[in-house]
């Protein structure tokens, strides 16, 4: 059987890294299979990390950090640092309590949190133990008017913005998954979605086994996303955006934030790192909406590094659950708490007294004088 569950941080996790070992030896070979795997030879997983540890940052010394802080302002809600749980689905492979206990670690550190479509907990019951705002990661399901009741229960039960995921119309190759033989075991279920009209699957007609087919012909474009905001007042992100062209395409359709993902590497194998992709999105949008990241943020420096690159906040997944599998609601805790004590530790030694101060110069260039 797997390890219980601690109910103190052992003295030898320094680092958020350090869960990682404590989570697999907590999860069965199928959750960790699901929860830490990536698409395929997991290029993408691998060079979310690889492509922050290239990054190197430039120091300023002496620099007068009187009245320094991390807050920021998104979307009308004041946050205490810009560190984000992402939206990951069935949280009760990695503990019981699941999203409760994901939400009350989140909201012991004033962290915001993304609660996906997929949650194995009730959206309201999480909402309710929020201590910190709450956005909703929604698909927009074939069954368009279940989608539409399920972002008035998510506007009812006070989530502060709708996360679109727009990257995944069809699962990525999940390799370690099918190796591990990975199935969702019993009683834990996508519970927001029950009641939803059967999902189109099948292979269409022809001799193609995916295009052409129904699954992809009620998967969501542009104009559905049109129709989305017409059916809501809440501030809408596009999550799964890499490029200059999407990104136009977002902006011209009055998104009001975006957040640069792959996916956790999860979708299409050989995309690029996020932190690589971030400057062309950023060139785009030029601050006019909120722009934030996720993908392989392990330490204070990774949210730095993004910082400068033009995000406003990043998203933090993997580290999230692992640490919930290992110490519930208090290893969540932690998580945020190391982070956030590195991105200050960071700050300081960049001599950067609040977040407006944080710019691409930090990042270093030989070239740059
Ligand atoms: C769901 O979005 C997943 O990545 O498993």
């Amino acid at each position: 059987m797997s390890s219980p569950k601690l109910a103190q941080i052992p003295a030898d996790i320094a680092a958020v890294a350090d869960y990682s070992a404590y989570a697999r030896e907590r999860l069965g070979e199928q959750a960790w299979a699901y929860l830490a795997g990536g698409a395929a030879d997991e290029l993408t997983l691998q060079d979310n990390r690889q492509a922050f540890d290239r990054l190197r940052l430039r120091s300023r010394v002496l620099q007068d950090l009187q009245g320094g802080h991390t807050r920021l302002r998104l979307f009308g809600d004041d946050f205490a640092h810009p560190i984000f749980v992402a939206p990951v689905a069935y949280q009760q492979l990695a503990h019981p309590d699941g999203e409760l206990a994901c939400v009350l670690g989140a909201g012991a550190m004033g962290a915001g949190m993304l609660v996906s479509t997929q949650a194995s907990v009730e959206l309201e019951a999480i909402a309710a133990q929020a201590q910190a705002p709450l956005w909703f990661q929604l698909y927009i399901q074939a069954d368009r008017d279940f989608t539409v009741a399920l972002i008035r229960r998510a506007e009812a039960a006070g989530y502060r913005a709708l996360v679109v995921t727009v990257d995944a119309p069809v699962s990525g190759i999940r390799n370690r998954e099918q190796r591990a033989g990975f199935v969702l075991p019993p009683g834990i279920e996508a519970v927001n979605l029950r009641g939803m009209r059967p999902q189109p699957s099948g292979a269409p007609p022809g001799d193609s086994l995916l295009l052409g087919g129904p699954l992809l012909a009620a998967a969501p474009t542009w104009r559905d996303l049109a129709w989305l905001r017409e059916q809501t007042r809440l501030p809408i992100l596009l999550k799964g955006v890499l490029g200059a062209a999407d990104a136009e395409q977002a902006l011209a359709a009055g998104v009001d934030g975006l957040i640069v993902s792959n996916h956790g590497g999860r979708t299409l194998d050989s995309l690029p790192a996020t932190i690589d992709a971030l400057p062309e999105v950023a060139a785009v949008v030029q601050g006019r909406i909120p722009l934030l990241l996720d993908g392989g943020v392990r330490r204070g420096t990774d949210v730095l590094k993004a910082l400068a690159l033009g995000a406003n906040a990043v998203l933090v997944g993997r580290p999230c659950v692992f640490a919930l599998a290992t110490a519930g609601a208090l290893g969540v805790a932690h998580v945020l708490q190391i982070l956030r004590a590195e991105l200050e530790v960071a700050m300081a030694l960049t001599g950067c007294r609040d977040l407006a101060s944080i710019g691409p110069q930090l990042i270093f260039t030989r070239s740059h004088h």
